[in-house]
């Protein structure tokens, strides 16, 4: 095993967060009890924010960056791991206050690992990463709640052509419903249908402020985008229906009533992907092996090396990235 290897660290420059390749040995690791090998990490919106600077992820610095990563096991001192275990992680603060993928190596909380499940390989599960892992997360909380049908009423996808947005397209399609995707990219349209998008709803129709409770038409929706976006998803939603909001590429803020709540008993159901449960977890990566396609996943998903990180931050943070890009560690 190499002794020094690549990672991408962020570091305060001149009080600023500033990311780049740095050379780390196996003693610069946090001292957890597991150590992976990692091949795959992924970019994901809040990695775009970490490695440009442009948001305060990393609460303690150094850092290295990657929310997601899979690898193999290869030294463990907890009884719930051993050498050559297959595993990911998605969240649980990597980046944030823990040491996260963009690394060769790296050494990991038990309980922070998930075992790779058989049907993917850790590219593909890269691939999915924390935007797919949260779209399986957004689609059971859907199903949980109970309330969208299978047929008739559309399901809306909201900054669709996006990591979140294209699994979850991509996944309930999959599963049967009728997918209405929102996306401000009009040449992205063929890329949508391919995973599953019957109709196309032009962003800029559900950015404008409008009316408390407008024309009942989404029997559900998965939301990435947040602020008017989600307030107008909000008041087109049909009686009893409910909206998985798990985003803010368009805005923190939710202009919103309590009437669509009230009046039409419509959901708005959180979620989050970091801090997420081990169940919750298990119930989406078994989602994501039961109704996503291969071939779809590998249609969404480009493999860049850690070097490109810097541009990859500022084209996410553009909205210019297409589906999901796996990261591979190389180095
Ligand atoms: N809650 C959680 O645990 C969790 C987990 C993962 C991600 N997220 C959040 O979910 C969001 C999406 O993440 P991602 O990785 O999928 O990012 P992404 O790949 O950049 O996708 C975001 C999409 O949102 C749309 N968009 C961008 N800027 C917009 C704007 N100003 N107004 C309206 N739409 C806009 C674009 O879609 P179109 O080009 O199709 O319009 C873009 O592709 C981010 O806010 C991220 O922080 C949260």
């Amino acid at each position: 095993m190499t002794n020094s290897f690549n990672a991408m660290v962020i570091e305060d420059v001149d009080g600023k967060p500033k990311a780049s390749i740095k050379t780390l040995s196996l003693n610069d690791l946090p001292d957890h009890d597991v150590l992976v090998e990692i091949s795959h990490s992924s970019l994901n919106y809040k990695d775009g924010l970490a490695i440009s600077g442009k948001g305060r992820i990393a609460r303690r610095l150094p850092m290295v960056g990657g929310i997601d990563l899979a690898g193999t096991v290869v030294e463990s001192r907890s009884d719930l791991w051993k050498a050559g275990d297959r595993v990911v992680v998605n969240g649980w603060g990597l980046s944030e206050t823990e040491w996260g993928g963009y690394s060769r190596f790296q050494r990991i909380k038990p309980e922070h690992l998930t075992r790779l499940p058989d049907a993917f390989t850790p590219e593909q599960s890269m691939a999915i990463g924390t935007a797919g892992y949260t779209a399986a997360l957004c689609v059971n909380a859907l199903e949980d709640w109970g309330m969208i049908e299978k047929q008739g009423r559309e399901v809306l996808v909201t900054g669709a052509a996006g990591g979140v947005g294209s699994v979850s397209v991509a996944l309930l399609a999959a599963r049967g419903y009728n997918v209405t995707a929102s996306t401000g990219r009009p040449d992205s349209h063929d890329y949508l249908s391919k995973l599953g998008a019957s109709a196309f709803v032009d962003r800029a129709a559900l950015s404008e402020k409008a009316g408390p409770l407008q024309k009942e038409r989404w029997g559900g929706a998965v939301d990435s985008v947040g602020s008017t976006t989600l307030a107008n998803v909000l008041a087109q939603t049909v009686y009893g229906g409910g909206v998985a909001a798990c985003g803010l590429a368009g805005g923190a803020d939710l202009p919103a009533t309590v009437l669509p709540h009230i009046l039409r008993n419509v959901a708005l159901l959180g979620v989050d992907s970091v801090m997420a449960p081990a169940n919750k977890r298990e119930r989406a990566w078994k989602l994501l092996a039961e109704s996503l396609d291969h071939k779809l996943l590998a249609d969404m998903t480009t493999v860049e090396p850690m070097s490109a990180l810097p541009r990859l931050a500022d084209d996410i943070l553009a909205g210019k990235t297409q589906g999901r890009v796996v990261i591979k560690i190389d180095g």
